[in-house]
């Protein structure tokens, strides 16, 4: 089911000053931050050669990412993020085997326009899983 990772997800507090870190300490390419109301949060992409490293900071008043911020005031990672082929598949196999689906189930449009779901970190060690279909 799972294909690459497409990226994995950091919490901060401070996005101008997380991508200041990326792009100036560490020299890594950062995208244009973009807001994401339907999530919740504004988001820049780190661009390595084999991945990318999405960096979050809260946006409104019920941001999904604001109690991660609390109990991680300086950050945190916050959650992976798998490739897969058909995200309504891997939904029904996934339902089938006892995981929870966060939200209504069904997927919404993500930082990269396409299809996204999430996992709930209880039936993944701990971990939220974010899939998406490219
Ligand atoms: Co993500």
């Amino acid at each position: 089911m799972l294909g690459r990772v497409n990226h994995i997800a950091i919490a901060v507090p401070d996005l101008a000053a997380a991508t200041a870190i990326y792009r100036d300490t560490l020299g890594a390419r950062v995208s244009q931050a973009q807001a994401l109301p339907e999530h919740g949060v504004t988001v820049v992409f780190v661009e390595l050669p084999n991945t990318k490293v999405e960096l979050l900071e809260p946006l409104g008043e019920n941001s999904p990412i604001a109690a991660f911020l609390e109990k991680s005031p300086f950050g945190g990672m916050h959650h992976i993020c798998y490739e897969v082929d058909d995200i309504i598949v891997a939904r029904d196999s996934l339902r089938a085997a006892g995981a929870r689906v966060l939200g209504d189930g069904n997927p919404k449009t993500g930082a990269h326009g396409k299809p996204v779901l999430f996992l709930h970190p209880k039936d993944f060690n701990g971990t939220l899983v974010e899939l998406e279909q490219v």
